[in-house]
């Protein structure tokens, strides 16, 4: 098929790449000339495992090309639109101009019989708004909503080979066949019995928004467990097991820690809760308020430890092993690994940082950190060290090792990935979150 992907960013990016991978004919279209010029040589602009490889072979296979030219869209059948919707400065809604501008922009360039597929997450009621748009800009088009589920760090394995596929179409005959060319897309991921649920608009947004709203309410749930854990001496990480062992609640997105963050989960949640105060049902979300409190409150909790373990914040020096929002990353968007650096260098606090994949992006936002190369250099003479993503660099340290070259030997593990035994026996005092 020929398909045309407007965004190139974690999202769009690794669609065309993977797109393209599975045979079709793919252009990919962005606003940015440094990133298409990156893509265009066969270069991620970003830290994805995988993504170079699809992306060099796509390229070479002539099936994938970047472009900032939007009339290359015109020579595809299906476009995706894969565009961000950050949180507005001023609120937490979602800021749409992003996807406005891009399906304004393809409607100039789309056919009838072509379909526009969204991919972006969006407010409930998007989609219908702009089915209007392109019934009447291009008659014959027609608009399908394809949430993605992609997680960073396996954005390719999940894109190729998604866990289910959904499509919100309209009722009729448009939509039906809307409907069979998206399974033409994802033909090899239909071929192997991936469940395809086809849906309205409105199920079709609300799947991706309630599915994030879930997964983050899940993480913060274990992190309140985690606050009464530290006020009754109980352990979060053996309650998390227990309770994971039933299987209607399940053990994975049950890490107690320093919480989620990313360019998805946090602003998803409020503009969510910022979308059912607009329909007049804030009541129904008010719990996701609740959820962004508990996960920010974590933050905090890593400071106050810090703050217990060196006495006197100012001048203290502070190792912290991380700095993306999660392992396999180099995002640091909403990181809790950068806030809490942030925070305690806001306290004066000697902060030396060091991450895999993420040193350049966060020297960007916060130069006011010291940045070491590794955990060994950052390590040294450190008062105490903050693990708060969980790289395998990072868990897999030797504590002996490490405790001949910090000043203290005093680790707050902010994912309750080491094992406390094996540091304590080496010397060290460990702070674990709700352990
Ligand atoms: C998330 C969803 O998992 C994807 O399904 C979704 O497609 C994506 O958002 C999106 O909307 O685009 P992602 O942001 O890549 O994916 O990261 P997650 O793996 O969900 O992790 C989010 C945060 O939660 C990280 O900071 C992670 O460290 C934290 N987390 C995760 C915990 O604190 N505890 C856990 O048990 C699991």
């Amino acid at each position: 098929m020929r398909i045309s992907v407007i965004g190139c960013g974690y999202l769009g990016a690794v669609h065309a790449a993977s797109m393209a991978h599975l045979g079709h004919e793919v252009v990919g279209i962005d606003v940015d000339e440094r990133k298409i010029a990156l893509l265009s040589s066969g270069q991620a602009p970003f830290f994805e495992p995988g993504l170079p490889d699809v992306l060099a072979s796509s390229i070479a296979s002539g099936r994938l090309r970047f472009t900032t030219d939007f009339a290359a869209a015109a020579d595809a059948d299906v476009h995706f639109v894969a565009v961000g919707t950050p949180q507005v400065a001023d609120g937490d809604a979602a800021d749409m101009r992003y996807v406005d501008a891009a399906f304004s922009t393809l409607l100039k360039h789309a056919k009838p019989g072509d379909v526009l597929v969204g991919k972006s997450t969006v407010p409930v009621g998007t989609a219908a708004r702009l089915a209007e748009q392109v019934e009447s800009t291009v008659p014959g088009a027609t608009l399908a909503w394809n949430p993605e589920f992609l997680r960073e760090g396996f954005a390719v394995k999940d894109t190729i080979a998604p866990d289910r596929l959904v499509y919100g179409v309209p009722a009729g005959e448009a939509g039906e066949r809307a409907a069979r060319i998206l399974d033409e897309v994802y033909a090899s991921a239909v071929a192997t019995g991936t469940p395809v649920i086809v849906t309205d608009y409105a199920t079709a947004e609300l799947v991706k928004v309630s599915a994030n709203a879930f997964l983050a309410t899940k993480i913060s749930f274990i992190n309140a467990m985690a606050e009464i854990a530290e006020a009754t001496g109980a352990d979060v990480t053996q309650l998390a097991d227990a309770i994971g062992h039933d299987a209607r609640i399940g053990r994975r997105f049950l890490n107690a820690g320093v919480g989620f963050g990313g360019g998805c989960l946090p602003k998803d949640i409020r503009a969510f809760s910022a979308r059912a105060r607009e329909l007049g049902k804030g009541e129904a979300l008010a719990f996701l308020t609740e959820v962004d409190k508990i996960n920010l409150r974590r933050r905090e909790r890593v400071v106050e430890l810090v703050r217990e373990e060196v006495g006197d914040l100012e001048g203290a020096r502070v190792a912290m092993l991380g700095l993306a929002f999660k392992p396999h990353s180099d995002d640091i968007r909403d990181s809790p690994a950068l806030d809490v650096a942030m925070r305690l260098a806001e306290a004066r606090a000697v902060v030396t940082a060091t991450d895999p994949e993420a040193l350049e992006s966060a020297a960007g936002k916060a130069p006011q950190l010291t940045y070491a190369a590794s955990a060994e250099e950052a390590v040294r003479d450190a008062d105490v060290v903050v693990l708060l993503t969980e790289w395998p660099q990072f868990t897999g340290l030797d504590p002996a090792a490490i405790g001949e070259l910090v000043a203290r030997r005093s680790i707050i593990d902010g994912r309750n990935c080491l094992d406390p035994a094996a540091w304590r026996d080496a010397g060290w005092t460990y702070r674990g979150l709700g352990r």
